[in-house]
């Protein structure tokens, strides 16, 4: 197993634990506004706006469960996920980059998550008991070779420093008979975003990632809006998701 990359030190993390405390403050808004994420990365890192933003729509997701799983089946296909991947309560499932209000919350099975942030969201949430949820990196995945029957990636792969050795990693914990369901935002063009979102990928990118690791065995497009903005009653849409249920490929590159 690898180690944990260098970028996200506990420092940083209790730094970005502070400020976003005060997330919905004028300073806040002031700081964001003159974009000192950009002049002084050292202290706002790309945790610092995921934190912030799982701490301002946790409590309306506690209230809106079912909205949420109303969005998971109706754009990302849930219910023929679990079909296809035939999880039942037997399966080891893991979500890598979970969240708080993630695909986890609504699957059976034993569950797992890594986030690089889940000693941040303890702070503020209590996830359901039956949750295993530990700090973790997809470069880096805290678990052996071969563990899970499912592993799931939701909106977390453009967040990465290293997509393709997160794939690695996916592909390592996976069982050999596992399914890998990997649901991303693609664009017609990479473009700049922002520091939690340091990739834009198109659809052609997430298949070169996808090739000699894992083989397609089913996929849709929908139309991409934040869950949040579902939940409150948008139907603004913002771009474009793919989900993939992929296997393991036999071919290694
Ligand atoms: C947009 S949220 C998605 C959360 C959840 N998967 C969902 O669908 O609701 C992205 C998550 O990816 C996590 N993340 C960022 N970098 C990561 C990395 N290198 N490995 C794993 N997760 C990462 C963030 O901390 C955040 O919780």
């Amino acid at each position: 197993m690898r180690q944990e990359p260098p970028n996200a030190s506990r420092l940083r993390l209790s730094v970005i634990g502070k400020l976003t405390r005060f997330s919905r403050s004028p300073v806040t808004r002031l700081l964001r506004t003159l974009r000192v994420d950009k002049l002084f990365p050292f202290v706002i890192d790309k945790y610092y706006a995921e934190l912030a933003f799982q701490r301002e729509w946790t409590p309306l997701f506690l209230k809106k469960k079912d909205k949420v799983l109303e969005y998971w089946k109706r754009f990302r296909y849930l219910n023929e996920i679990i079909q296809i991947c035939k999880i039942t309560d037997a399966s080891s499932v893991l979500d890598v980059g979970c969240g708080i209000s993630g695909v986890l919350n609504f699957l059976p099975g034993k569950r797992y998550g890594i986030d690089p942030l889940a000693e941040e969201y303890l702070k503020f949430y209590q996830y359901p008991a039956d949750l295993n949820i530990r700090k973790g990196f997809g470069e880096a995945i805290p678990f052996p070779n071969e563990t899970f029957d499912v592993v799931l990636s939701s909106h977390m792969l453009d967040h990465t420093t290293d997509p393709s050795m997160t794939l690695d990693e996916i592909s390592r914990v996976l069982k050999p008979t596992g399914h890998f369901v990997l649901v991303v935002e693609i664009f017609p063009s990479q473009a700049e975003r922002d520091l939690a979102h340091p990739h834009s990928l198109t659809r052609d990118d997430v298949y070169k990632l996808l090739s000699g690791r894992f083989e397609n065995i089913f996929e849709r497009t929908s139309p991409w809006m934040l869950v949040s903005s579902y939940v409150k009653g948008s139907t603004k849409l913002a771009g474009e998701q793919l989900i993939m249920v992929l296997t393991k490929s036999d071919k290694r590159h």
